[in-house]
């Protein structure tokens, strides 16, 4: 077990979760080939930017200058969670489509953790990602199917995949179960697709 994952779920609909059903697959593959710490986004909230937390971090993270303790206080749960991704080799981030997108509670999470100079940083040559040799998973279902003309409308999977990508992570993959909504007689054929690519990909990466 030389590896550590690093699960990161946002499952507001709890056990009736479609999503859930693809974490509970990824969790029973993964069982004893790495070992999995779980940040679960319901119960440790991520923050947002706010005035002191933001200059903090630019005061810091751009400026170079030390922080008053108020500023430290203000920053720490980003810290912490910036940290946290750090010690993984591997993360996954499951959660459903929300209004198009990542739902607000998994973009504050990558708000969090996309710090300058812990996560990516800037250089002569522009931006440069600091997670080289890390595997990304995103897990993800959505009511409707992205395809065709709807594929525009598509920010949940292609947000989290830029953010991962800025970040330098070498393998970067999505596993998602469309159509939960738009084709209920359907959706226990799209898990049970999205099931298998996972048991695959759990195959490959821990071999
Ligand atoms: C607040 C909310 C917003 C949603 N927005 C979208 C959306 O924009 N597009 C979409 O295809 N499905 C949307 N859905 C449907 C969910 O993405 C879909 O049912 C998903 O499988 C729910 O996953 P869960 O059971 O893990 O919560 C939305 C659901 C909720 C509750």
């Amino acid at each position: 077990m030389s590896k550590k994952t690093l699960v990161v779920t946002y499952l507001p609909s709890g056990e009736r979760s479609n999503t859930k059903q693809l974490v509970d697959a990824f969790l029973a593959a993964a069982k004893g080939k790495t070992q999995v710490e779980h940040l679960d986004l319901l119960q440790e909230v991520p923050d947002f930017f706010t005035a002191e937390s933001l200059g903090a971090y630019v005061t810091r993270n751009y400026m170079g200058q030390p922080l008053a303790p108020t500023q430290t206080a203000a920053i720490a749960k980003m810290d912490r969670m910036t940290a946290q991704l750090k010690t993984a080799d591997v993360v996954v981030v499951a959660f459903p489509m929300h209004n198009f997108g990542p739902p607000a509670a998994v973009k504050a999470w990558f708000d969090s953790i996309l710090l300058k100079g812990q996560t990516w940083d800037l250089n002569a040559g522009g931006f440069v990602g600091l997670m080289k040799g890390r595997k990304a998973l995103i897990l993800n279902t959505s009511g409707g199917a992205y395809e065709g003309p709807m594929a525009g409308w598509e920010h949940a999977v292609s947000l989290s995949k830029v953010e991962f990508t800025f970040m330098g992570y070498d393998a970067i993959e999505a596993i998602t179960a469309p159509g939960m909504n738009a084709n209920p007689a359907k959706a226990p054929e799209s898990i049970a697709s999205a099931v298998a690519k996972i048991k695959a990909l759990v195959a490959t990466w821990y071999s």
